[in-house]
């Protein structure tokens, strides 16, 4: 049987960190689906269309690789596509205890999906989506923090903006 897992976020937008632990899950897993979760109540700054749009962009090269969105509970997106299994990255100790709760709800509601931590590489513990859009509004360099396509995007949006 194959094994599936999801790798879930709201991905506004999608960096480098996000792409290093896909990249690493989809070593592990014979199919990961990345899942733009859309019922936040935060206001993105991308649309979900071109949220989804940059993520198959960068992810392209993964074969094992689907990108999809879902509004409702991440656990019954991930029985629809027979996952057991959900990743998180882990950047560092602030993350725990948010990550500890959203845990601990996923295993009430559905204690068939195991959900499994990777540590983020090093280079990119500090990295965030909304430390991205901050650096990216005010005209400072992310080349080395977002893919080329999402460094268009962001510039494409605050250009706009100003
Ligand atoms: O990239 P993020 O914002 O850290 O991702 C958070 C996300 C989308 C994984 C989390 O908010 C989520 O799973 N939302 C779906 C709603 C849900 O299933 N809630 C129950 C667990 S708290």
């Amino acid at each position: 049987m194959a094994s599936i897992a999801v790798c879930p976020g709201s991905f506004d937008p999608i960096t480098y960190g996000h792409l290093d632990i896909i990249k690493r899950a989809s070593k592990v897993f014979d199919q990961i689906h990345v899942v733009l979760l859309n019922n936040s109540s935060k206001n993105p700054l991308f649309s979900v269309d071109e949220r989804i749009s940059l993520i198959s962009e960068v992810t392209r090269e993964f074969p094992n690789v689907k990108v999809d969105s879902f509004q409702g509970l991440l656990v019954d997106y991930a029985k629809g596509v027979g996952a057991s299994a959900i990743i998180r990255g882990l950047r560092a100790v602030s993350d725990f205890e948010y990550e500890m709760q959203i845990t601990s709800m996923n295993r009430v509601l559905n204690e068939e999906i195991e959900t499994f931590f990777m540590m983020t590489n090093n280079q990119f513990s500090f990295l965030s989506s909304s430390i991205v859009k901050e650096v990216a509004k005010y005209g400072g360099d992310i080349s080395e923090l977002v893919p080329e396509a999402v460094q268009k995007a962001l510039s494409g949006k605050f250009s706009l903006q100003q």
